[in-house]
């Protein structure tokens, strides 16, 4: 019988700390059947989605935003981490568990009234996530959905979105 998505999954105890399951996207993508599995659960999430542009995270987001973006014959928008980007940005800061990050994303990108997805392939707090839709609505584009390979569901990240359609293709209960 063909494997589930989840499946694909390795799951790594104790990484980076002790006490902390590491899900690994990269046992996924590297099982040309399992990168299948993955873009086509995405492509469904957006079944009658009417929607401009893909935007996705530096850098996990890029692996799958782009062929979403690409088979969806839609532009994709890269946000990348601070200082990464040669024109002209808005920027949102998060905090991570010590300090916080600062990302970026180009003013052009997106036009008002664009309808925007985004596809990352984790949501752990949300904080990444809140801080993307931030800067899209900032340039006047509205997030129609938002959609995950895998969900931390114990992190409670879903609580920033509470606004959004959100949607992920494997939800693990604890952090
Ligand atoms: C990871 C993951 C998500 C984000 C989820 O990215 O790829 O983008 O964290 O965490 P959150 O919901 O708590 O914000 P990371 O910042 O580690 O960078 P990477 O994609 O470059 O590996
Ligand atoms: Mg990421």
């Amino acid at each position: 019988m063909a494997k589930k998505l989840e499946e694909y999954v390795v799951s790594i105890p104790d990484f980076p700390e002790p006490g902390i399951i590491f899900r690994d996207v990269t046992s996924i993508l590297q099982d040309p059947e399992g990168l299948h599995l993955a873009i086509d659960k995405i492509l469904c999430m957006l079944d009658g989605v009417d929607f401009d542009v893909v935007v996705g995270p530096e850098s996990r987001g890029f692996i799958f935003g782009v062929p979403v973006a690409y088979a969806k014959n839609k532009a994709f928008v890269p946000i990348r981490k601070k200082g990464k980007l040669p024109r002209e940005t808005v920027s949102a800061s998060y905090d991570l568990e010590y300090g916080s990050a600062t990302i970026e994303m180009h003013k052009d990108a997106i036009k008002p009234g664009q309808k925007v997805v985004i596809v990352d392939d984790l949501i752990a707090t949300g904080g990444t996530t809140e801080a993307m839709v931030g800067m899209i609505e900032q340039l006047g584009g509205e997030v129609v959905k938002i959609c995950f390979v895998m969900e931390l569901a114990g992190l409670k990240g879903r609580e920033k979105l509470k606004d959004y359609e959100v949607e992920s293709a494997i939800v693990y209960e604890g952090k």
